[in-house]
């Protein structure tokens, strides 16, 4: 299995992960994976930067035999999750004379996740740097991306930043740099509502560390290269620091096709009036595209059924998760259907409770929907047109 060369003595050692589809036991990979790892062999000394995930461990192990690697001084370690820690006990085992640069954070959660002993470990300061000879690594802390440990690692000479999960996306490809942008602004942004979004307040603080060094090449964790920084660094941005747009996410279901009857007609209104929806039927849809729609819409609407004295499952679920990604969005509300009572209002408005968003009247209606609950949507659908036009 051969390394690939980003520049010289610089080498991409990771593995490509076709087949994965799940990560976390949560998150959809429809396109699998990769685990980038790298190595970099300066006049004096050898570093690797982090490792992969320990189901290809011996996919690492060959690239480095592949480039005859007797000695690694250095095992950089940017982020303590097994996906690319996980290799690093073998790691230590192969290459003994490794000692782990890390922070003091992941000191703690290698010691703890991978029982690495702490004498092999030293912990980096923010800007700190390392000399390998001819080539300089600076080490910058960047706490949660997405883990309170990270940090990125920069290469001087080289100009490679070793951004860590950041600017990362889960796709498998053969491309050692990006050759679709369209396809990887999907993929990048899909991991960016999945694993980013909900840092994003602290991001925004953190992200001209990277806008203040000279970049050639982005090396993130997962994915292909960026040797266009600009493309990823600007798409960052966007989802960042813009506003939301005038866009209303519907997640729904519906036992009996009472809540579906009332967020078609609900949906059709919105879009009368010029408003962007994005539905998803939770009984069947990717958790991955609910995420990606919730990076730009400034409101959400919750379509739910009462199920006993609750809501359904699904739109706790749903709701639950609006909650963690913590979207930039000001507005939710919810639309349903009960037969004959329940809690469901306080019961989703108690879970997105500390979310800064304006709660607009919900529209519940007892069995099928009829004239004046379809009324009630319109009124529904003016209130958050009306309330968009003032983001
Ligand atoms: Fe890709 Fe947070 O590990």
């Amino acid at each position: 299995m051969n390394p690939r060369e980003l520049k010289p003595n610089v080498y991409w050692v990771g593995a490509v992960d076709w087949d994965r589809r799940l990560f976390d036991e949560l998150i959809p990979l429809p396109n699998g994976t990769s685990y980038n790892s790298y190595l970099i062999k300066g006049s004096d000394k050898t570093a690797l930067v982090d490792t992969v995930d320990p189901s290809k461990t011996y996919i690492l192990i060959d690239r480095l035999n592949q480039l005859g690697v007797k000695k690694i001084d250095y095992v950089i370690i940017n982020h303590a999750e097994q996906d690319h820690s996980g290799s690093l006990p073998d790691i230590l085992k192969i290459y003994p004379e490794a000692k782990v640069i890390t922070t003091s954070k992941c000191k703690t959660m290698l010691i703890n996740l991978l029982e690495v002993s702490e004498d092999k470990i030293i912990c980096v300061e923010d800007k700190e740097t390392l000399s390998l000879g001819d080539k300089t690594l600076e080490f910058i802390h960047f706490p949660w991306v997405h883990w309170p440990e990270t940090m990125i690692t920069y290469l001087r000479e080289d100009k490679i930043l070793f951004s860590c999960d950041l600017f990362g996306a889960h796709l498998a490809t053969s491309d050692l740099f990006v050759k679709d942008e369209t396809k990887i602004y999907e993929s990048a942004k899909r991991y960016y509502a999945e694993i980013m979004m909900p840092f994003r307040t602290i991001i925004q603080k953190n992200l001209e560390k990277v806008e203040n060094i000279k970049i050639d090449i982005i090396s993130p964790s997962h994915g292909p290269m960026h040797n266009k920084p600009t493309f990823i660094i600007d798409a960052y941005k966007h989802w960042i620091f813009d506003a939301p747009q005038n866009i209303v996410v519907i997640p729904y279901v519906s036992m009996h096709n009472s809540t579906r009857k009332m967020v078609e007609y609900f949906a059709e209104s919105l879009i009368a009036k010029g408003v962007t929806v994005k539905q998803f039927n939770l009984a069947d849809s990717d958790i991955g595209e609910l995420a990606m729609s919730l990076v730009d819409a400034a409101t959400v609407v919750i379509g739910v059924p009462t199920v006993l004295a609750g809501a359904h499952p699904l739109a706790v679920y749903a709701t639950y998760l609006v909650k963690i990604l913590r979207p930039k969005l000001k507005f939710v509300s919810l639309i349903g259907s009960y037969g004959w009572g329940g809690k469901t209002v306080e019961q989703l408005a108690s879970i997105i409770s500390g979310l800064e968003v304006k709660i607009l009247d919900a529209v519940l209606c007892k069995g099928l929907p009829k004239k004046e609950d379809f009324d009630a949507l319109d009124r529904l659908a003016d209130s958050v047109l009306e309330n968009h036009k003032g983001i």
